[in-house]
């Protein structure tokens, strides 16, 4: 149970000995995220913990608002994801100052404040970029114009998805970014938006999309203009859900970055040790893969999401 330090001042762990968490969620904007809740929702159930949820449809004063009303509730702890990386301190210290303490899962805050948080548990988002870059450089050749459909504008994902990209292109001069805009992570905004570069750009040779959703709306356009997904445009994308294998190993996308949902049981995990005052580490980095074609033919029937 939770009778100790943090937790304990503003939840009812003491109360009823379970242990509530208020979880913040970013909205239902691609099939990563509906993974990534499922995971929440049943790694709760299964560690025993009360889980009071909320969908931000992806407006950071939702998540304020959600929050808000979590200290209101006394929950014992309380996880988010933050839709946007800056403008969390108010209400973080809202939290802290109610004794709830706070954990950060999937993407990360930009504070100076880092007792406003117990830990961020997620994936190196630089890291990502860098290798869909390696990727890039290891199989072009020539001068390779790049259309870059970013994720929502000021989440860390996008900011660090195009930083990592961008560090590793610079070794090599050809490979150049022609356009780049957010489809907000969803496919509808991906397919809008490379609808719009096939109109402005006379030659694009790559897409490299923050999420698989946004690259499975460029291959609609693309396929509507005429030309042939993984063939005449090569598409990179991040994520490696179920779909984006599917197209994957179809040949429309050509290589594809893994970002692991299943965050649930960690989060569950992390939660109970820091309502129990429990030392945890400041940063819980997710392991992840690549997948080429041939490597999603050979995993797409184990893929659970
Ligand atoms: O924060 C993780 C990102 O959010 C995923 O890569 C994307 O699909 C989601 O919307």
């Amino acid at each position: 149970t939770a009778l100790t330090a943090c937790g304990s001042g503003g939840g009812n762990a003491a109360d009823d000995g379970k242990i509530t968490m208020g979880f913040a969620q970013v909205g239902a904007e691609s099939g990563w995220r509906t993974a990534n809740t499922k995971s929440v929702q049943e790694s709760a159930k299964s560690a025993g913990i009360e889980l009071k949820f909320s969908d931000a449809q992806q407006k950071q004063e939702n998540q304020i608002k959600a929050i808000r009303s979590y200290i209101q509730q006394k929950v014992d702890v309380i996880a988010f994801s933050p839709v946007v990386e800056t403008g969390w301190d108010t209400v973080l210290l809202e939290a802290k100052r109610a004794k709830i303490p706070v954990i950060l899962t999937d993407r990360a805050i930009d504070s100076d404040d880092t007792s406003l948080y117990e830990t961020f548990l997620g994936s190196d988002f630089i890291d990502e970029g860098k290798k869909a870059a390696q990727w890039l450089v290891e199989n072009s050749s020539g001068p390779t114009n790049v259309v870059e459909l970013q994720g929502t504008t000021g989440a860390a994902p996008a900011i660090d998805r195009k930083e990592g990209f961008e560090d590793v292109i610079r070794s090599k001069p050809d490979i150049r970014i022609v356009a780049s805009q957010t489809g907000d992570f969803t496919r509808s905004g991906g397919k809008q938006v490379m609808e719009a570069f096939l109109k402005s750009q006379p030659d694009i040779d790559v897409v490299y999309a923050h999420n698989d959703d946004m690259g499975l709306g460029a291959i609609e356009a693309i396929k509507a203009a005429g030309k042939k997904p993984g063939v005449d445009i090569k598409i990179i994308t991040v994520d490696a859900v179920k779909d984006g294998m599917t197209a994957l190993a179809g040949g429309e996308i050509n290589f594809i970055v893994e970002c692991n949902p299943l965050l649930g049981p960690q989060l569950m995990d992390l939660a109970k040790k820091v309502v129990d005052g429990e030392e945890v580490p400041e940063r819980v980095v997710t392991e992840e893969t690549t997948f080429t074609q041939d490597q999603a033919k050979t995993a797409l029937p184990d893929r659970k999401y």
